[in-house]
């Protein structure tokens, strides 16, 4: 994989394989709970027999592994999200030689901003995580360049807007669109896109954690992401993240934006 110079790749990869951890961690914790549960129903009912001692032995086995998981859990668990208000007109802009970088000279990267303020309340650096993310996958798909857009815009979903945004709530929302003219997904790809650890790239490009990273990203955002491919058509990817309030000191006399 290529770098960027000061370890943003790094970061990114280090970030999605500790959330794919998590996922297998908690459920193998589940499991121990299980088999420790049930060894003790056992412990019961074998109290006057021989075989007790074994039962015993296991069962403390599996207690030992659940103080391990828990311990893994608690040193994989997510970085704290710091939400604030972020430009994201600003943020995209500053950022768009990093990802032009990433996509590389043989794909046109546009940005299109419309509206204006147009301001989320997100963690900035797992935004920027995000955007490396999607560009990465953009360029995947274009291996013989092509063209990606980057649209920036405001959403108000109104509360009978549910059967359009059923996973959003009523509210005001930026809207940050990444499309590329790609090799786009077949249904199979698309229906599985999110899952940690799901790639159809061979094992030196991908990890299968750039999706499932954003989906993470999303809805701990109280956002949401959608997407929208198709073989030979390219790929939309929709990113819905909350608007931050306009703060009344900030609007200029009549210029409610
Ligand atoms: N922009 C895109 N165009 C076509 N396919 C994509 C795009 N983004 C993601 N995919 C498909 O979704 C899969 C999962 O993506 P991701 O979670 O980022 O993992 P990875 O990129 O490591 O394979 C990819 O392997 C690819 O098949
Ligand atoms: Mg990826």
């Amino acid at each position: 994989m290529e770098s960027d110079g000061f370890g943003e790749g790094d970061l990114e990869r280090f970030v999605c394989l500790i959330d794919g951890m998590n996922l297998i961690v908690h459920d193998f914790n589940n499991l121990l709970a299980v088999i420790g549960g049930n060894l003790e129903m056992l412990e019961s009912r074998l109290l006057a027999s021989e075989d007790l001692g074994l039962v015993r032995e296991a069962r403390s086995a599996a207690e030992d592994g659940v103080r391990l998981t828990s311990q893994l859990l608690a040193f994989g668990r997510r970085p704290v999200l710091a939400p604030r208000a972020v430009d994201v007109g600003k943020l995209v802009a500053e950022f768009s030689g990093i990802l032009q970088r990433r996509v590389g000279d043989a794909v046109e990267l546009r940005i299109v901003v419309t509206g204006r303020r147009l301001r989320a309340v997100v963690d900035k650096a797992q935004l920027q995580t995000v955007l490396l993310n999607l560009a990465t996958n953009a360029r995947d798909a274009m291996p013989n360049g092509g063209r990606l857009t980057v649209e920036l815009s405001g959403l108000e979903v109104a509360d009978d807007y549910s059967d359009i945004y059923p996973r959003l709530q009523p509210g005001r929302y930026i809207v940050i669109s990444l499309t590329d003219n790609g090799v786009g997904m077949p249904a199979n790809v698309r229906e599985r896109a999110f899952e940690p650890f799901f790639t159809t790239k061979p094992s030196s490009a991908g990890e299968g954690l750039g999706l499932s990273m954003v989906y993470g990203f999303a809805r701990q955002s109280a956002g949401h992401v959608r997407l929208d491919s198709a073989p030979e058509q390219g790929t939309t990817v929709r990113l819905f993240l909350p608007r931050a309030r306009d703060e009344a000191v900030a609007v200029p006399i009549g210029g409610a934006g």
